[in-house]
């Protein structure tokens, strides 16, 4: 590919903070590019290769970055973990050593973030947060893109987060400012975002002439918002805390009521999969604000580019 990779300092992408405002506006950039004109990148990645390692489940991220390979000329292949000899004890360190004589790229969702941290590490190719315990960095990219396509811009908009403080919240919080956006989050006592990450994106938002604000009042996170964002109350891993999470989070459902109280224009954002009923209510899902299909199909679009600029080296 003839460009000044815009990207070239990175080896990896694990979190969202590794990325300057102008590598996310120069990702964007490519990403509206591979989306219009897919038939240029044809063979952008011809020869490549990527391993997927997945200690937990998924559909989007799976499909997303399969496809995205093939479509970008090259090979994924995916490795449950289950079924890999990380699944009997062998190292990260060994895994990762072995896979970076076989591909040119590992993408991977494990529980602990430390894990892809590892991986990243001691691997010689680049290594794809595919969803950590405290981040989801391809997910919240995919978002600030959808909400970049349906405003024209994203400087000066605001998201309210409205549920968990987990790890789809984080990579929002810490996108936001790079983005020139306000983000606003509703958790219930008890459930907010980890302080470091927080802190990270306040100051970040101060250099950015953005805010960032946590309160525990939905209503107050999503008045005037222009997207309005929830995610599951129990994430992957915290099945056997659900029933106690469904208390805890009475009245974070987002409703056609509270959508009201938000920006005219606002969208409703989900990273799915979501639970009607629950986070959400399903006029909101299904209803005229909700863009949730648009950010699963801006994940291909978005990871793409990310391949483009990580593995064409
Ligand atoms: N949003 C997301 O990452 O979905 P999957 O769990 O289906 O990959
Ligand atoms: N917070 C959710 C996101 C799934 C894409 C989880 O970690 O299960």
């Amino acid at each position: 590919m003839m460009f000044r990779n815009p990207w070239q300092r990175h080896k990896d992408l694990v979190s969202i903070s590794d990325l300057t405002a102008e590598e996310v506006e120069a990702l964007f950039q490519l990403a509206e590019n591979v989306k219009a004109r897919p038939d240029r990148y044809r063979n952008a990645l011809a020869g490549k290769t990527l391993a997927m390692i997945f200690e937990k489940a998924s559909t989007r991220t799976r499909v997303s970055f399969e496809v995205g390979m093939y479509q970008l000329g090259g090979w994924a292949t995916f490795l449950s973990s289950r079924d890999i000899q990380i699944g009997r004890g062998e190292t990260i360190h060994d895994t990762a050593k072995v896979l970076s004589r076989y591909v040119d790229g590992i993408m991977a969702r494990t529980y602990a973030h430390d894990t892809v941290v590892e991986l990243a590490r001691h691997a010689s190719v680049p290594v794809i947060n595919g969803l950590s315990d405290f981040e989801h960095p391809c997910q919240a990219l995919a978002d600030y893109f959808t909400v970049r396509e349906k405003f024209g811009h994203t400087r000066g908009l605001t998201l309210a987060y409205v549920g968990d403080g987990n790890n789809v919240c984080h990579s929002l919080l810490l996108c936001g400012p790079k983005v020139g956006m306000n983000v606003h989050v509703a958790t219930p006592p008890g459930y907010e975002p980890q302080a470091a990450v927080v802190e990270r994106a306040k100051a970040e938002a101060a250099a950015s002439g953005t805010q960032i604000a946590l309160t525990h009042q939905p209503q107050e996170a999503v008045a005037g918002a222009h997207a309005v964002y929830t995610d599951v109350w129990a994430s992957m891993g915290q099945e056997a805390e659900a029933e106690q999470r469904k208390k805890a989070f009475a009245g974070f459902q987002v409703t056609p009521e509270l959508m009201a109280l938000a920006d005219r224009q606002a969208v409703f954002m989900h990273c799915l999969p979501c639970h009607r009923g629950e986070e959400v209510h399903e006029a909101v899902a299904d209803g005229r604000w909700s863009v949730i299909f648009d950010e699963a199909e801006n994940r291909l679009h978005v990871q793409k580019a990310i391949l483009l600029l990580l593995l064409n080296r």
